[in-house]
């Protein structure tokens, strides 16, 4: 990191730093043939996560799983799935990235468990030290309440109205306790009861004993749930997503994070990343503020073009993305910090769903690289996205493994809205999770590489085109530019800690805006679409810069208009200083 311009806030984060990469391990790699990937699989490739230039790992749950949520259903906080691995390989993974320099971010699964974690078993027998483990309620006679559920005995419903995430009801019944607990995700996935102080205990524990082994921080699955209002009132029955005024974002949410930051996170070093579903940027004020935690995963930009609930997705517009995008740089800058993502498990693939996976693949895949490496906050890459992959043609239901994509299809079909899979398949297609899930596309071997077996879940069919063997012998490919990205962010504070501006927020094509820090400038001009776009550039944001990065051979130096191709991306910067690498420019025809 430059020291040119000594930066304005007090301390400097490594996490605010670093890129982040994301390892979703059931689609790694499979180092033993069994369709499945594991540690073993992650630990081949730390040198390929070296060459990528990124400096910390967040791996998704490997925890001991019966895998209904393929890991996000624990059974052993303390104990490594075995299909994946055991501790020692576990161990082997985090010092080979270690020694790299590479840190490694654990996620924490904590609003809820398997149903076969033994806390859960303890609880549903009711014995008295785990009995309010989780939320147990009675039925609600029937004739008293205006919602079915189907579970249960014949003369009762569940305790309230809220909606499952998943689908379907948020309570199943329990034939062995003889009550009702609460799932928000699926029902093997019961919540657990953060009132309960002992839960809470339990739980910082198993954090210190993560910690003890050495790792660098946590990615906190959904925490904003872990509050539910007292007494589980039914929520609005017109609501998307009925109770979410009850559990997303409760009264005690804040308590509890700052709670666990004050038992179980020893300092700022260790990076804390909250999922937090629902929150606006005042409630991320507080979560990154007075709660202590590092940054929160947010999901405006993401939600941007989807009508109602998840399933139904419109084009989305720029001006909306811009807006909201703007909204959280400008609401973090001073107090906090912004993580930066554009896909990850539970997203469609970058390209396919802000950019063109068609004729524009290369380009608008660089060009989304470009947005996420200069936004003011901590780059955050799904695997597979610095190689561009798509999402995939999912033919019938057969072909799904994901429990929420799987609910969803059978629910239309039983609830009429659709007659068969056809009807609901362009909607799982666009933006049902196991299009990220598709394994890691590694080479054009039979199965994309990533097993001698038989894959677990369908390799994406444009594996012979996309894939990291290919991507790396090519010096114009997505995987080049984003490790040139990775450079020029690692070695210009400005693109770090600079002051963000949106420039013409109403420019429905482009996406341009500048980052200052000092006397220093970049001007990020973007064409997110597929006609040819001029910019104007303001009267102060042209002079001094050059072209530092762009997806496209391009000018050298922005005139008063910059004339766009479709999905060009152009970095521009005021020169670099002695300790500033070169800059570089990377061409590409698509
Ligand atoms: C988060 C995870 C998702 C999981 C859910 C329940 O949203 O990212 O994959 O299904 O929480 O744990």
């Amino acid at each position: 990191m430059s020291e040119t311009v000594e930066r304005t806030r007090s301390d400097r984060q490594w996490w605010e730093e670093a890129v982040v990469y994301q390892i979703y391990p059931k689609s790694f790699f499979d180092s033993d043939g069994d369709g499945i990937g594991d540690l073993a699989g992650i630990t081949e490739k730390v040198d390929y996560l070296d060459a990528l230039g990124v400096d910390a790992v967040w791996l998704c749950p490997v925890y001991d799983s019966p895998q209904a949520d393929n890991g996000y259903d624990i059974r052993d906080y303390r104990s490594i799935f075995d299909t994946y691995g055991d501790m020692a390989d576990w161990e082997r993974l985090l010092a080979e990235l270690h020694d790299r320099n590479i840190r490694l971010v654990m996620d924490l699964v904590v609003n809820h468990t398997s149903a076969e974690h033994e806390w859960f078993q303890h609880s549903r027998r009711g014995e008295s030290e785990y009995a309010d483990y989780y939320h147990w309620r009675d039925g609600r006679p029937a004739e008293t309440a205006d919602y079915d559920t189907d579970d249960g005995p014949a003369d009762e419903v569940a305790p309230n109205n809220w909606d499952s995430i998943f689908g379907g009801p948020a309570w199943a019944y329990d034939e062995e306790r003889g009550q009702w607990y609460l799932h928000l995700f699926d029902e093997s996935q019961p919540d657990l009861n953060w009132e309960n102080e002992a839960v809470r205990e339990d739980v910082y524990e198993m954090m210190r004993w993560w910690l003890d082994r050495g790792i660098d921080g946590f990615r906190m699955d959904v925490i904003n749930l872990v509050s539910k209002t007292p007494g589980l009132p039914d929520g609005d029955p017109e609501s998307g997503l009925v109770g979410a005024e009850h559990f997303m974002n409760g009264p005690k949410v804040h308590d509890y994070l700052s709670e666990l930051v004050a038992e179980a996170i020893p300092d700022d070093e260790i990076l804390t990343v909250g999922e937090t579903p629902g929150a606006g940027v005042e409630d991320a004020q507080r979560f990154v503020g007075e709660d202590g935690l590092s940054m929160v995963f947010q999901f405006e930009h993401v939600n941007v073009g989807h009508e109602g609930d998840k399933w139904s997705l419109e084009d989305y517009s720029l001006v909306e993305l811009k807006e909201s995008l703007a909204r959280w740089q400008n609401g973090l800058a001073d107090e906090g910090w912004n993580s930066l993502y554009l896909s990850n498990h539970d997203q469609p693939r970058t390209v396919s769903r802000f950019g063109d996976d068609g004729r524009y693949r290369r380009r608008s895949a660089k060009l989304f690289g470009t947005l996420l490496y200069t936004l003011q906050g901590t780059p955050f890459v799904y695997q597979g996205q610095e190689i561009g992959m798509t999402n995939a043609p999912f033919e019938s239901k057969s072909e799904l493994r994901d429990v929420e994509s799987i609910n969803f299809v059978e629910e239309a079909i039983e609830s009429g809205a659709a007659e068969s899979y056809e009807d609901v398949r362009d909607a799982v297609e666009t933006v049902g999770r196991d299009n990220a899930r598709t394994p890691m596309q590694w080479s054009d071997d039979e199965n994309a590489g990533f097993t001698d077996g038989e894959p677990w879940l369908k390799v994406n069919p444009n594996y012979d085109a996309i894939n990291v063997e290919r991507a790396r012998a090519d010096p114009d490919s997505v995987w080049h530019y984003y490790r040139e990205l990775g450079d020029l962010r690692g070695n210009r504070d400005l693109l770090v800690y600079g002051d963000f501006e949106l420039l013409a927020p109403g420019d429905e094509q482009v996406f341009a805006y500048t980052r200052t820090l000092g006397d220093e400038r970049a001007l990020v001009v973007l064409n997110v679409s597929a006609e040819p776009a001029t910019f104007a550039v303001p009267d102060d944001a042209g002079d001094d810069l050059e072209l530092a990065i762009g997806n496209l051979n391009a000018l050298e130096t922005p005139g008063s208009t910059v004339e766009l191709d479709p999905y060009e991306a152009r970095v521009y910067l005021t020169p670099a200083t002695d300790t500033d690498r070169p800059t570089t420019t990377n061409s590409d025809s698509t």
